[in-house]
Order: structure tokens, then sequence, then C-alpha cells
């Protein structure tokens, strides 16, 4: 194995500890701390576990969490009224609503309702504006490619001027990550491509980036000789592949699989995430910073 190893699991712990600390100066200075809820529509296991977690974080950090479960048939009526109650609920600096929501709720409809300075998702159309626009003007980044972009950030990279190629043009990572990777900003500042399911060679783009990001949700979509000699590679694919029996717990588990060739693409890239425990422990973090930050605001501190 030649490639550094990026591991979201470390960089969690030192992003987590930050945080944790700057919530105690805060709670002192101040006497608030942050406030999170996640609000989950139906009973989907897997959306029931990202808010289970997402909550025990909020908990760890030191925030006031609110969990807010609701029955699968809530009307849509009803979903606004309650996002109405926690944008004015002076407690609250983050609200997030776990997608997908069941069908007969229009998702545009509910994102669009939140406070966009209460939208630790990013998802509002004004923040995605914000983004855009950069410097001073971002208020929350999308959870992933925050996560992204503090990973390559923490591993050394260099950004200023690399040849960023983005894999995938979706609005919750590809878009985002590819906006924010050339901004003239920390971390950024890089000249970027991004190539999807119809550009007409996806290999010759792949193998001029410095920085490779691969949101595709396709195993093994990027091939080894398709890496630049010492390029970072991310990946942000979760395929599940299969299942097996963990030796932790003798439960089933998935076999879980990233969009590059990981065992092989390791042998060429310079750094390269692994995949459980790569970009996947980030997500919720940036989540815990972003709530953070809604605070300090709020509080006029940043
Ligand atoms: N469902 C899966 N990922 C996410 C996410 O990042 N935010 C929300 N709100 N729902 C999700």
């Amino acid at each position: 194995m030649s490639a550094k190893l990026i591991k979201g699991t470390e960089i969690r712990e030192e992003i987590l500890n930050e945080i944790i600390e700057e919530v105690k100066q805060i709670k002192e200075k101040y006497g608030v701390v942050p406030g999170l809820v996640t609000i989950l529509v139906g009973e989907n296991p897997a959306s029931i576990s990202y808010v289970t977690l997402k909550i025990k974080t909020a908990h760890r950090v030191g925030f006031k969490e609110v969990q807010d479960s609701q029955s699968p048939d809530l009307s849509e009526e009803d979903l606004l009224a309650l996002i109405e109650k926690y944008n004015n609920d002076d407690s609250i600096n983050g609200i997030l609503v776990q997608l997908p929501l069941p069908k007969h709720i229009n998702e545009k409809k509910i994102l669009n309702a939140i406070d966009p300075d209460k939208d630790v998702d990013g998802f509002h159309p004004v923040n995605v504006g914000r983004l855009m626009i950069g410097g001073d003007e971002v208020r929350f980044p999308p959870c992933t490619p925050a996560g992204i972009q503090e990973m390559i950030v923490r591993a050394g990279v260099e950004t200023s001027g690399a040849e960023t190629v983005v894999v995938g043009r979706s609005n919750i990572v590809g878009k985002p990550i590819a906006n924010m990777m050339l901004q003239k900003a920390r971390g950024a500042n890089s000249t970027v491509t991004v190539v999807h399911t119809r550009t007409r060679d996806m290999a010759e783009h792949c193998k001029r980036a410095d920085i490779l990001i691969v949101a595709a949700g396709v195993p093994d979509l990027v091939k080894p000789e398709w890496i630049k000699p010492g390029a970072c590679v991310i990946d942000v694919g979760v395929n599940r592949v299969g299942e097996k029996i963990s030796e932790k717990t003798g439960k089933k588990i998935a076999i879980l699989k990233g969009d590059v060739d990981f065992d092989k693409a390791k042998e060429i890239a310079g750094s390269i995430t692994p995949v459980p425990g790569g970009v996947g422990p980030m997500t919720i973090t940036m989540l815990m910073k972003n709530t953070l930050n809604s605070l300090k605001f709020k509080l006029g501190i940043r």
C-alpha cells in the first residue's frame, strides 16, 4: 500500500472534540448551547438509524437535542406547522427534516419552509445561492461536501491551482463540492471539472485529476488506470454489494463498496479515503459544526 489513508473516523474525533470545547466556552460566556431538532416522518429503518446517530452525536457534543418522530400519515399541512413552530423556537438553531419523506408530502415545499438561518442541511435555495456566491455569504455548506473539503484540508493536500475532477452532479454532493472547490477560499482555488453520465470520455478527465472526488453511486466505477499517480482520491460511494456475518457481533451486516476500486487504487494514489470509515462519518460531524455555527451567527461571534 503506497497511499496515505484519509480516515474519516479519526478526523471526526478531532472535529467533535473541537466542537465540545467551543460549546463549553459559549455556555460559560453566554449561558446557551446550540439546539438541534431532527424531524422524522414514518418508520424507514435506515432513516431511524441515521436520526438516532445524529441525536446521539448532538448529545455527545453538549447540544440541546430534540428528536421529533411523527407518524407516517402526518399531513403536509401539519408538517409545515411543525416546522413553523421550530422556526419560531429561540432554543433551536438547527432544523433537520430527515429525507426521504412519505410520498404524499412535497419534499421541496417542506425544505423551502425551513428558516434559511436554521437550515443546517444547507438544502434551502437561499443557502444554495449563498454557497454559490461564496466568501462571507456562505452560511451552511451541505454536510457531505463540507466533510469532503475538511478531509482534503486536514490531510494536507494542496488545493490551490490543483486540477479537481468531480464525478457526479447531484444537488447533495457533486454540484456543491464542485462549486466549493473553485471558490477563492481556504481548501479551494482549484480548477474544477465535473463529469457525469453523459460525459464523452470520463477516464480522460479523471486521469488529469490531482484531486478526484467520486460521488456516482456505482461500485468500482473508477478504474485504477484512471488515477494519476500521487493523486488524492475521495470516494463518496456507499454501495451495498452483499451481506456478511459481523465478526464482532455475530449479526448480519451489509458488505459496502465504494465507487473506486480501492484495493488497486491505493497502490497508485497519494492519499485515499476508505469505504466504510472515510467520507461517511464526516456528514454528521459537519451537521454538528453547522448547528454550532448557526448559534454563533445568532450571537454575532462569527
Ligand atoms: N437522508 C439521507 N441523507 C440525508 C441528509 O444529509 N439530510 C437529510 N435531511 N436527510 C437525509
